[in-house]
């Protein structure tokens, strides 16, 4: 009897203490696979809180959104995205339209057809319906730059009025870029008390997983390896860097010089032959402080 409450007990007690503080955060209004979320406790124990917090991988910004700075410089070159974020902030009666986006929504033939309307149109109320009703919160691509995700088949779909609200109040006077990570307007006059964040698409985690499809561009080795050397300029002007990516041989290569904080993520990743296995990450962190509570 006893050996039965410990048995259901104890990974009840392991989940809660691993979500205890995922539930603390506030939320994206775009649901994203993959999102920071989940390691935000650990991500804020290093981020602590800037002067200028600089986040060019933005995606969801649930990041950004639970970090407490005195200015954000922080964007996606995925214009969807940004035009969305923009206008949640410049129009007053966002929540209104976009909700009549979703009357008779959970339907496959509606959802369907909205994706078909969005890819002619690009309009942001139809990308935040497509982002809740299709399959995972995925944001994917085909070549030529359409939104491919499937249906979701969803009993319930939530509309994040909540994370709209709060999405608004937090970011009233920042303009979302819509650049490119080396955009040098991200880093001018940057330095000391200053934190860059960079959450780029991963490397790939083994041969065969390769997934960087979040523009019908993708995100090349070259693209990784600018992206390694601008930390570490920045790293030389007494910035603190933070970039996190799949726990490879070739992100030590590249990140070299950096502090590793590995991770674990409950996130599973493709693998060779179908299967699917748990994701190891990294933190690569340069000028960090020592103290970090959040090492492990
Ligand atoms: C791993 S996701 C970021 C997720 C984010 N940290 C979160 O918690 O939601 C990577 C993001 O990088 C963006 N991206 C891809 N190539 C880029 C580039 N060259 N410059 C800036 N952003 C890029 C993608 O659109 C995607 O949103």
């Amino acid at each position: 009897m006893l050996f039965g409450v410990w048995y259901v007990y104890q990974p009840y007690m392991k989940n809660r203490k691993r979500y205890t503080n995922f539930m603390a955060y506030k939320k994206s209004i775009l649901k994203w696979a993959g999102n920071k979320i989940r390691v935000m406790d650990k991500l804020q124990g290093h981020i602590g809180n800037p002067n200028t917090f600089v986040e060019p991988f933005g995606g969801s910004f649930v990041v950004a959104l639970n970090t407490s700075a005195n200015e954000y410089r922080i964007g996606d070159i995925n214009s969807d995205i940004i035009d969305l974020y923009n206008l949640v902030l410049n129009d007053a009666n966002f929540i209104e339209t976009a909700k009549t986006y979703y009357v008779n929504g959970i339907d496959r033939e509606t959802f369907n057809n909205n994706r078909i309307k969005f890819n002619e149109t690009r309009l942001p109320y139809l990308f935040l319906y497509l982002n809740r009703h299709c399959f995972n919160g995925l944001t994917r691509y085909n070549k030529s730059g359409n939104y491919n995700v499937p249906f979701g088949s969803y009993e319930k779909v939530h509309f994040p009025e909540e994370e709209i609200k709060n999405f608004k109040s937090k970011f009233s006077d920042v303009t979302f870029k819509n650049t490119s990570f080396n955009d040098p307007s991200y880093y001018t006059g940057l330095g000391e008390g200053d934190v860059v964040y960079f959450d780029p698409p991963y490397l790939p985690a083994s041969d065969t997983a390769n997934f960087t499809a979040y523009t019908a561009e993708g995100f090349s080795m070259e693209q990784q390896e600018e992206l390694a050397n601008i930390c570490i300029d920045l790293a030389g002007r007494g910035v603190k860097v933070i970039v996190s990516n799949h726990d490879v041989p070739i992100a030590r290569t590249l990140y070299a010089g950096a502090k590793f904080y590995e991770i674990s993520v409950s996130r599973s990743i493709s693998a060779s032959g179908g299967s699917r296995k748990r994701a190891s990450e990294i933190f690569a962190v340069w000028n960090g402080d020592d103290n970090s509570l959040f090492d492990f």
